[in-house]
């Protein structure tokens, strides 16, 4: 099964495609992991896109278009695979549609997630992740079991994005509104679009995403 993820910044987008990995063995593709990962290496993209990222811009197309390219050749896409974070905005839905079309591929489920603006700056500059495996927490709604300890991997080192501070959350959002939101009627127009209710707790968004793969 391949899918999207659509939703704002903090929607939840990188929590649920995590569990959905974990159940389903399709690969989470995030960009904006990737683009991290390009930036913390020190690579000619990574330097591009890092003053882009903090400010909370887009990512030129040619570059995240391309990693995406490279992505769903590789193998381990096999079984399906679950975008978080592109498309982005409507040149790279269309890029997107050209590449699958391409690979003989197709998108089962473009999944809405919606969650109001307050909640989202909440969650996002609440948010935290295990230095060492990546996993999630948030200071309030995704805390270790034991304090201070990652739950996966027992490391004690945590870290912060650089862009998750109230001012870049506020920017981010209003590219989301401009250059993202279109993207829910370009996918409406074909079926494939999904609206779940992002507000609810990680247990039960879960639940209802379980529920938009199980009808497709
Ligand atoms: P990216 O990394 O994609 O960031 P984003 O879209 O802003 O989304 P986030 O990762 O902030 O949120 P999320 O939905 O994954 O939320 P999460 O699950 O962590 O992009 C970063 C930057 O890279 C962009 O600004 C841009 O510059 C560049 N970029 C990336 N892709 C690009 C592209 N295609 N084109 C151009 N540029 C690109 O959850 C957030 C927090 O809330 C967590 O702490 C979590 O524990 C908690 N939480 C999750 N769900 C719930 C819930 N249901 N209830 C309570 N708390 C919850
Ligand atoms: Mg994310
Ligand atoms: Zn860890």
């Amino acid at each position: 099964m391949n899918i999207i993820l659509l939703g704002p910044p903090g929607a939840g987008k990188g929590t649920q495609a995590k569990l959905i990995e974990d159940r389903h063995g399709m690969k989470q593709l995030s960009t904006g992991d990737m683009l991290r990962a390009a930036v913390a290496a020190g690579t000619e993209t990574g330097n591009k896109a890092k003053a882009i990222m903090d400010r909370g811009e887009l990512v030129s197309d040619a570059i995240v278009v391309g990693i995406i390219a490279d992505r769903l050749d590789a193998p381990d896409v096999k079984k399906g695979f679950i975008l978080d974070g592109f498309p982005r905005n409507t040149a790279q839905a269309e890029a997107l549609d050209a590449m699958l079309s391409g690979k003989g591929l197709k998108l089962d489920a473009v999944v809405e997630m919606k969650v109001d603006d307050e909640a989202l700056v909440e969650r996002i500059t609440g948010r935290y992740t295990c230095a060492k495996c990546g996993k999630g927490y948030h200071d309030r709604f995704q805390k270790p079991e034991k304090s201070g300890v990652c739950d996966v991997c027992g490391s004690t080192d945590f870290t912060r994005r650089a862009d998750d501070n109230e001012k870049t959350v506020r920017d981010r959002l209003a590219v989301y509104n401009k250059q993202t939101a279109p993207l829910v009627a370009y996918y409406g127009g074909r079926g494939t679009l999904k609206s779940i209710d992002g507000m609810a707790d990680i247990s039960e968004v879960t639940r209802q995403i379980e529920d938009v793969l199980k009808g497709v």
